[in-house]
């Protein structure tokens, strides 16, 4: 047994150091037949011995089990995001203040390829990789450890022994072009949707729920930061070296910049080297060395100050208009989208682009056959941003007018005063607006239906559903008659619908989608009216008594209730049992006793420990306060998390508002 155990560890170390030659170091120190026959030996030996299987075993990269979802894991330090600068002025502006911050001090500037793909932050214990988890809104993520298993260049378990005994390693993850190519074309051959670019592809995959599938994108991830840990190095360069040497892949694209003249020379040169790279990056980050340093630097509420990316200008690329087409939205607004050759740009083929609206096209001047600029922002839709006017010919086609109709129902177009957007007024028989409406309705923050696009769009087409409360009306024996859908998933879609009924009445108000009547809104109409009847009684002079309904919103509110179908609809989804209006312990007069911050306006500021924001918004709520987004001499308190905004701290202590720590907060509310 002991020698069965000695030739497992043998096997292990030697197979964890090819991959580490492969997958980190790109130097491949044995033949893929060899590397199997180790791979197999170490599998045959732990089937044969399943209880000397370990986690960290390399067998052991994709496990068997598919999630049903994520769980939610708490950041121990919030995940920000960096502030942005465009050109070297903007660069020598962060220099320079990171200069005066510092009185003159030395300091050393670290400068790294800012990667496009997702953030990851892994943690190890005692060396061997725990969890692994997105960065979600900053504070929670999702724990994807079984996915970030499967990518080969992140060890399981770290080489060495210096490392501390719990440690968190933050970086990104990618898909390589390559890896990105192969997958698009297999996709356009299975005639599923591509992916827009490599970050999209690399998102999408970590969000399978089956590991195996993962795996087989092989993924890549550089990492580039370690948080807290006061026991290592006080400089950020030494840190990611120690990383490098506990075997976590990281780019050789760093350089310690001493001067600002060096900084410049390193965003020039990977302007160009970095076309060449495997990967996506889209600039540069510029770090401060030393963590004492960007200790006394600080933080804003959003990013550290002690950071900056420099984003490379976008590529370009030119390319011919072959037409346009006109999309409706759910709100009926239409919105020109550019139909193009396709061409290459920062590594991925465009074939459209976003037009915005009317006025574009004319400014623009756009002829069908026209050759336009597109660029890539950070967006996924690239964007035209020119003309080329040398290139017209008299075969170039016929100027792009925006239509009169609308494209999917033929009713005359209207323009608000004041808006850029053309809308269909006919938002009861217009397809495209009755099923963009479906899927606002079934959205996670409204009625939380779990139905996708496609099967929303088959219901529609077999008029199974014509309008949101047709769901109500769908029993399973009906929905397994449609092609694709199975007994199980037919199932489980009633059972979705049946439990939407329940849904607060806040969310099924959102849910409607009345013009201007987002989350917050609908939170504020709720507390005011009880439920929908009064709601839809309430005149225009009522609505614009409740605070922060303006006329802009109470016009939206009479336009939508005045209008006979959309009565009509609210009418049958009451009758078919929803839940259109507030608990009765939620009535702002029943329980006071719990209703501690009755009548408080409270606004929330920075990055929190216990609760997300959402959470302490909900809680302000339910507890009888009302948010507000700006601090006003109304606000009776703020609740400050970390790093809250130098300009909101200012404010507050101009119009002296009070200012609650996270702690304070909990135990005025009974929490702590
Ligand atoms: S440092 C507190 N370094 O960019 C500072 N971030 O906009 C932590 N990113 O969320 C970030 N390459 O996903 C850092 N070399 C790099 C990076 C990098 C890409 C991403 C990261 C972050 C985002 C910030």
């Amino acid at each position: 047994m002991e020698r069965i155990e000695e030739r497992i560890r043998e096997l292990r170390n030697e197979i964890d150091a090819h991959n580490y030659n492969y997958y980190v170091l790109s130097q491949p120190t044995i033949e893929d037949r060899d590397f199997d026959f180790l791979m197999k030996e170490l599998q045959q030996l732990e089937a044969a011995h399943p209880e000397l299987i370990t986690p960290d075993s390399p067998t052991q990269r994709v496990g068997s089990d598919k999630t049903e979802g994520f769980s939610q894991i708490a950041h121990r330090y919030p995940m920000l995001s960096l502030s942005n600068t465009y050109n070297y002025d903007e660069v020598a502006d962060f220099y320079h203040r990171v200069e005066r911050e510092l009185s003159g001090r030395n300091f050393d500037i670290i400068a790294e390829l800012k990667f496009d793909g997702l953030s990851i932050s892994l943690i190890y214990k005692h060396g061997i990789l725990s969890h692994a988890v997105t960065r979600g809104d900053g504070q929670y993520g999702d724990d994807v450890t079984a996915n970030v298993r499967t990518i080969r260049s992140i060890p399981l378990k770290l080489r060495g022994h210096d490392y501390p005994d719990d440690i968190e390693i933050r970086g990104e993850i990618l898909l390589p072009f390559a890896r990105f190519n192969a997958l698009n074309k297999e996709r356009e051959q299975n005639g599923e949707p591509l992916f827009a670019n490599p970050r999209n592809a690399a998102s999408g995959t970590l969000k399978q729920l089956d590991p195996s599938v993962v795996a087989k994108r092989q993924m890549d991830a550089y990492f580039y930061y370690v948080p807290g840990q006061p026991t290592l190095p006080d400089s950020h360069y030494e840190r990611l070296m120690d990383c490098k040497h506990w075997g976590l892949k990281i780019s050789d694209a760093i350089a310690r910049c001493h001067s600002l003249q060096e900084v410049y020379a390193f965003l020039d040169y990977w302007d160009v080297a970095r076309k060449n790279l495997p990967v996506a990056t889209d600039g540069v980050v510029l770090k401060v060395d030393s963590i004492k340093e960007q200790e006394q630097l600080g933080y804003t509420a959003k990013s550290p100050r002690w950071a900056i990316a420099y984003k490379y200008q976008a590529e370009q690329a030119r390319t011919k208009l072959v037409s346009v087409d006109y999309q409706v939205g759910r709100t009926g607004a239409i919105t020109p989208v550019a139909n193009l050759e396709p061409v290459l740009l920062s590594g991925t083929v465009v074939k459209r682009a976003s037009l915005h609206n009317a006025d574009f096209i004319r400014d623009k001047d756009l002829h069908i056959g026209d050759y336009v600029l597109v660029e890539k922002g950070g967006e996924i839709i690239p964007k035209i941003v020119g003309t080329d006017l040398t290139a017209r010919t008299e075969s170039t086609g016929e100027a792009v007018t925006f239509p009169t109709i609308c494209p999917a129902c033929g009713t005359p177009l209207v323009r608000q005063h004041g808006e850029a957007a053309y809308y269909c007024p006919d938002s009861v028989s217009c397809a495209p607006q009755q099923k963009g409406r479906i899927e606002h309705f079934c959205s996670r923050k409204a009625a939380d239906i779990n139905i996708g696009p496609e099967t929303i769009d088959l219901l529609y087409k077999h008029h199974f559903v014509n309008n949101v409360s047709d769901l109500y009306d769908l029993t399973a024996p009906q929905l397994i008659t449609l092609p694709g859908i199975q007994k199980k998933g037919a199932s489980k879609l009633v059972a979705s619908i049946e439990k939407s009924k329940d849904r607060p009445f806040h969310a099924l108000l959102y849910g409607l989608g009345i013009r201007y009547v987002g989350e917050t809104v609908a939170k504020t109409l709720t507390k005011a009216y009880s439920d929908i009847d009064s709601l839809r009684a309430a005149t225009f002079e009522e609505l614009i008594t409740i605070p922060e309904i303006g006329p802009k919103i109470a016009e939206s509110i009479r336009i939508y209730f005045d209008n006979y179908d959309n009565n009509h609809l609210v009418d049958q989804l009451l009758f078919k049992g929803l839940n259109f209006s507030r608990p009765v312990q939620e009535a702002s007069t029943s329980n006071a006793d719990t209703q501690v911050l009755a009548g408080k306006t409270v606004v929330i500021s920075g990055v929190f420990r216990h609760h997300s924001r959402d959470e302490y918004k909900e809680l302000v709520e339910s507890l009888g306060g009302k948010m507000s987004s700006s601090i006003s001499p109304k606000t009776d308190f703020i609740l400050a998390g970390e790093n809250m905004g130098p300009s909101k701290l200012e404010k507050a202590k101009q119009l002296g508002v009070e200012i609650k720590s996270e702690d304070d907060f909990r135990a005025l509310i009974g929490e702590a």
